[in-house]
């Protein structure tokens, strides 16, 4: 039976297209096999060419459902949903066929406390903080948001992802031979951090080259 990883939440634009793509690429650069499954109505889908792991369209009505039948009776399989936003009874649905459930969530009060909503609703996610800034005062102000508003769900919370230029070559139809190796490393970073949760053993980070 594949692992299902679905990335919701009730906030539009917290990066969860971006992020799901980031998760297979992570993931299939440590040697696994993975669908990314999209659910979004307004995105277009987009090509395999280049890519290390299977994009999905499962927009129209039961292409989601016949590709999670799929899941379940493939093994050493990883599906990633990318859930669409603001649509709770879909959110719902998925967070009911996956194993993991990750709420992404920037660096803003108003998408905290949209996540603490859905964390609190769904006891079994875990946030994720995405498009994480890098400069150390703008980080630390974004901590101390954190400490305020989500202080008693750090347990629950993920690693932050960084914001980076590149995520956006994830979302080309045909995307970059060469990626840059600051991509690549989030990318790889995220889905160790996946896999530790699934519990999933990995190859090696070590064997990838970054491109350093
Ligand atoms: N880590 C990142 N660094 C920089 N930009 C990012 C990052 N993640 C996402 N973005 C940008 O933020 C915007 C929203 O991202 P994305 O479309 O992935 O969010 P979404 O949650 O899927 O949105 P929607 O709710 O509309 O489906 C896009 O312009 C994307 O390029
Ligand atoms: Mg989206």
């Amino acid at each position: 039976m594949a692992q299902i990883v679905c990335v919701l939440g009730n906030k539009g634009g917290t990066g969860k297209t971006t992020l799901s793509h980031m998760i297979s690429h992570g993931m299939a650069l440590l040697g696994k096999r993975v669908v990314c499954v999209l659910t979004d109505l307004e995105r277009e889908r987009l090509s395999k060419d280049g890519r290390l792991y299977l994009p999905f369209d499962a927009r129209e009505a039961g292409n989601l459902s016949k590709v999670v039948a799929t899941l379940n009776r493939v093994d050493d399989w990883f599906g990633v949903i990318d859930g669409g936003g603001n649509r709770s009874d879909a959110d719902s649905h998925l967070a009911n066929q996956a194993d993991l459930v990750l709420l992404p969530f920037r660096d803003s009060h108003e998408d905290m406390r949209t996540v603490l909503r859905d964390l609190e609703w769904m006891p079994r996610a875990w946030g994720l903080p995405s498009q994480w800034p890098a400069d150390d005062a703008a980080r630390r102000a974004a901590e101390a948001s954190i400490d305020l508003l989500l202080g008693a769900y750090r347990h629950r919370l993920l690693d932050p992802v960084p914001h980076l230029w590149a995520t956006k070559l994830l979302l080309q139809d045909r995307i970059p031979r060469g990626l840059p190796w600051q991509l690549t490393n989030a990318c790889v970073a995220l889905a160790m951090q996946v896999f530790e949760l699934l519990d999933v053993q990995y190859e090696s980070p070590a064997a990838i080259d970054t491109g350093r």
